[in-house]
């Protein structure tokens, strides 16, 4: 299949894929969507083939409008704190769960009796949604297992020859998925973290838990909320190996396990302290600044196939850096390196 790059003035011929049953390749302000009718399960099932991702993982449904959430008919009911979450957040990078109704095919739920509804904010994703006049299913347009993409090329690399197109937008400014919240549950819960914090949640909607799997493994045979959450995720080649411990200590350790094959994946103020290859997030406390460039990053390090061994330190759990943490401790497949404890 021959892959069409498309601009931003060519939304209609994006458009005339989608109702015809294609996938499209779209930006958004988090990370690049692969996108397909969401209420064609045949056209859904395409998206699946493409990423190589197993049937059972829900896909996101994108909408254009809060209102098209009733004009589809996607959810049973819309609850109170939807309409309080979408009139603080939407458009943005917050996904809600809800009950879903039979409009969704199945290939969407992937079995569950909830569907994932998100307004993204950026311009040509809206534009796209609008023009195919129908919402869009979209999972990250990445490989699955590979990191997702934030930029046209990302996506070309991945899903060349396998989609109809891509629409070549700038890079994705959050840089990692939209935070992803249940309110399934007697109480909202976050199953996955993004651009919006649990502290920007709470201050809206009071109580809210995070689930067991936004900060460790689940055990053997558990049961996931969020099926994405139990696949192998974000995972560059290399070893990713994560230190916990002060900046000076970080620094110390890296230096003396220097190497031809190592990398440190650091922030702007250690470069010119480290002995090996760098590659930096940004500013130290700059986590808006780190979320943008984690995936470019892990990218970058699948790219150079000298790096063998990745040294990071734990990222915060604050903020945005939640969502950070949660991409690099499965990058490390929950390997942490206690640098007090040596
Ligand atoms: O920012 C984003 O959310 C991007 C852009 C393209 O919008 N999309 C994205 O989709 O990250 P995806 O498929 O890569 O991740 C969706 C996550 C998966 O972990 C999936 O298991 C979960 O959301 N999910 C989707 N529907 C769900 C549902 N009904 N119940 C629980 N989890 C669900
Ligand atoms: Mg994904």
């Amino acid at each position: 299949m021959n892959t069409l790059v498309l601009n931003n003035t060519q939304i209609d011929v994006a458009a005339e894929i989608l109702k015809n049953g294609g996938v499209v390749g779209i930006p958004t302000e988090t990370v690049y969507g692969l996108a397909a009718d969401a209420l064609n399960g045949e056209a859904v099932a395409k998206i699946f083939r493409a990423k190589g991702r197993p049937m059972d993982n829900p896909l996101i449904v994108h909408v254009a409008a809060f209102e098209d959430i009733e004009r589809f008919h996607l959810v049973r009911e819309i609850p109170e704190a939807a309409k309080q979450l979408a009139h603080a957040f939407w458009p943005g990078p917050l996904t809600i769960i809800m009950k879903r109704t039979d409009v969704i095919p199945h290939e969407v739920s992937a079995g569950l009796d909830t569907v994932a509804v998100r307004f993204p904010s950026h311009p040509t994703a809206q534009a796209v949604i609008r023009a195919a006049n129908t919402p869009l299913a979209a999972p990250s347009a990445n490989l699955s297992g590979s990191p997702s993409p934030t930029t046209a090329q990302h996506v070309l690399n991945d899903m060349k020859g396998k989609i109809d197109a891509v629409i070549d937008g700038s890079a994705s400014a959050v840089g990692v998925e939209s935070t992803v919240i249940t309110l399934a549950t007697d109480v909202p819960r976050v199953l996955r973290p993004g651009g919006i914090t649990v502290e920007q949640l709470r201050a809206v909607l009071g109580e809210v838990e995070v689930d067991d799997a936004v900060l460790h493994k689940l055990a053997d045979g558990a049961v996931a909320a969020s099926p994405g959450m139990k696949y192998k995720h974000y995972a560059p080649k290399a070893n990713v190996l994560l230190l916990k411990g002060s900046d000076d200590a970080y620094i110390r350790y890296v230096n003396a396990h220097a190497g031809e094959d190592v990398c440190a994946l650091c922030c702007d103020e250690d470069l010119l302290l480290l002995k090996v290859k760098t590659l930096s997030l940004g500013k130290r406390g700059d986590y808006l600044t780190h979320a943008h460039h984690l995936f470019d990053c892990l990218r970058r390090i699948d790219e150079n196939h000298t790096i063998h061994t990745v040294y990071s330190r734990l990222p915060s759990i604050e903020g945005v850096g939640l969502a950070v943490y949660n991409r690099l401790i499965r990058a490390a497949g929950f390997e942490v390196i206690d640098l007090e404890a040596i």
